[in-house]
């Protein structure tokens, strides 16, 4: 069976600044390491479903110990526990015998148009939030969706027959209620808690939805646990394992090369090469072998050659919070280290021990992204030495030569040593292509807000300023236009990014980047192989943080009367 993939659910994901409800850990990284935690545990404790409130508990307070996590969200970690207990369940339920359970706080109240009947809210589909995008994706399975509150609902539904498990969305107040009626009905269960529990600007972690919604016996990269094999990768990138896989020795300039590899970084380029070439393989249990590794560390020796190369070129001095290589050994070190790395990515590669014609085929796409990445930092430097304003359209064409090709060679790589035909490549090309230019929107957007940035950061080829730039009229333009310039009077870095904040171009720019996120999945439409598919699916929701968020004015009316709106009142 294929693996069903849409887009993104439409509607804006924009990052939740509101706290979480207690009990929720309030870091998406924190919640997704509690993940990580449950699923480990289940996995070494195999607890056995149903389980009752009582073991559950105990569950959560020995997870909640042995990690140092805070007892403030035990609760929290017992819910993530009973749905990683019940995800082999699920996965084994078709899709027309499970119910989704939304909670109607995702909606706009004030201007949703949906009647309510005795099942709950019945979607207008109006478009105006995500419940439309999720009960359409989950109906599309054939799954019964309900948007609605209230255990006596749920257990008339049960009580039919019809419904073999439940996927609910709700806040951990409603889950805990819910739970004992799920565990006496015994049907599988697993529940998303909601990231606020006011019932409104309510959001949830909607990669955690979509992951189980699209949940199947026939995917088998479901159960390829993504933050083990990011665990794995990491273990490629310490020090005595990089002696280990470079096999290089130790002089200064080796030395330096490993430690720069070894700093610091978020690994994604080795973790794609890693996950493509595990969901090739008929075993997703297959080790990953040592020439693996060598193709892992060599894309990520790429990539850090290039960051090393792009500090000089741009005169930065920190990274990762620490000097850059230059800053700390002078740039022509710094140079020839880089130089050194890109020549240990393809020594690395020539050195695997795939049938030659792999081998080749490797080495030309690593040095095709080469080029194509040097082409793309060559027009950005070159329009540097004299900038002019620049449309979106120009920038994203920066994007695309300078961003994209790591993403490329990294997927690529792990698919020709996988075995990948040509069709494959040219879906992975197009995938890596929007997945790129997303991710340097991500850049910039994060530039803009990044409190520490200077005026010159603001001032590269980046989506936002452009954005501005094409909305301004009058002083704003004139501003923008010496900015761009880097003229001697242009306007200062807070002046800018109210100017940015004022023309709406960060939002212009976050909604660039959910297009070329969705255009990342429409891409996978044309995967054949149902465990890719769902793996890149998923990729794309680990490597941005998505939320649903949504407004419920219900919130206000219900508790203006008996709470203060203060923030601390809110969770
Ligand atoms: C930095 O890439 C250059 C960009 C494309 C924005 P990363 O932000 O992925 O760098 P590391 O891997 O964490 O160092
Ligand atoms: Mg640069």
């Amino acid at each position: 069976m294929l693996l069903p993939l849409l887009t993104l659910p439409r509607a804006m994901p924009v990052a939740s600044k509101r706290p979480t409800q207690s009990g929720v850990p309030p870091t998406r990284e924190d919640r997704e390491r509690v993940r990580t935690l449950a699923a480990r545990y289940v996995a070494a404790v195999k607890p056995v479903i149903p389980i009752s409130l009582e073991e559950l508990r105990t569950h959560a307070e020995r997870l909640t110990a042995a990690e140092g996590l805070s007892e403030a969200f035990q609760n929290y970690v017992g819910v993530v526990i009973n749905s990683e207990a019940n995800r082999e369940a699920l996965a084994g339920v078709p899709f027309e015998r499970r119910l989704l359970l939304l909670p109607k706080c995702l909606r706009v109240e004030d201007r949703c148009p949906a009647p309510f009947d005795e099942f709950g809210l019945l979607c207008k589909q109006c478009g105006l939030c995500t419940i439309q995008d999720l009960q359409a994706e989950a109906e599309k399975l054939g799954y019964a969706v309900l948007v609605a509150e209230g255990s006596a609902l749920v257990m008339a539904i049960i009580q039919t027959g019809k419904i073999d498990a439940i996927i609910g969305v709700s806040c951990l107040s409603v889950l805990e209620k819910a739970f004992p009626y799920m565990e006496a009905a015994a049907i599988p269960g697993v529940a998303i808690p909601l990231l606020q529990d006011d019932c409104k600007d309510t959001s949830i972690d909607v990669e955690w939805v979509w992951d189980f919604i699209h949940l199947s016996s026939d995917d088998r990269t479901f159960r390829l646990d993504l933050d083990g094999v990011r665990a794995e990768v990491d273990t490629w990138f310490t020090p005595a394992a990089l002696r280990e896989i470079l096999a290089d020795g130790d002089t200064p300039s080796e030395r330096i090369a490993r430690e720069w590899l070894a700093r610091a970084g978020k690994r994604w380029r080795p973790f794609l090469v890693a996950c493509v070439w595990k969901a090739l393989q008929d075993d997703p249990t297959t080790p990953f072998p040592d020439d693996l590794k060598k193709l892992a560390v060599a894309v990520e020796c790429f990539h850090k050659a290039s960051l090393v190369h792009d500090d000089i070129e741009d005169s930065d001095d920190l990274r990762y919070g620490e000097k850059t290589l230059h800053a700390q050994h002078g740039i022509p070190v710094a140079l020839n280290v880089g130089d050194l790395l890109l020549g240990d990515g393809y020594r690395l590669i020539a050195e695997t021990d795939a049938p030659s014609s792999v081998r080749a085929e490797m080495l030309r796409i690593a040095a095709e992204g080469h080029r194509t990445l040097c082409l793309g930092q060559g027009n950005e430097l070159t329009w540097a030495n004299e900038p002019t304003p620049l449309t979106p359209l120009e920038v994203v064409g920066i994007h695309r030569q300078k961003t994209s090709p790591a993403f490329e060679v990294a997927l690529r790589i792990g698919a020709a040593f996988g075995g990948a035909d040509a069709d494959l490549h040219a879906t992975l090309t197009a995938y890596s292509e929007a997945l790129g230019i997303a991710y340097q929107i991500r850049d910039d957007i994060d530039d803009l807000t990044n409190p520490d940035g200077d005026d010159l950061t603001l001032t590269r080829p980046a989506f936002p300023l452009a954005a501005a730039y094409e909305r301004a009229k009058g002083e704003d333009r004139e501003a923008l236009e010496r900015a761009w310039r880097r003229a001697a009077d242009a306007p200062d870095a807070a002046t800018l990014r109210e100017i940015i904040d004022r023309l709406g171009a960060g939002e212009r720019a976050e909604q660039m980047l959910d297009s070329y996120k969705e255009q990342a999945v429409r891409v996978l439409l044309d995967v054949q192989n149902p465990s890719l598919k769902g793996l890149l699916r998923r990729v794309v929701g680990k490597i941005f943080s998505v939320e649903i968020r949504s407004w419920c004015r219900e919130f206000e009316t219900r508790n203006a009367a008996s709470r203060p709106a203060s923030p601390e009142a809110v969770g």
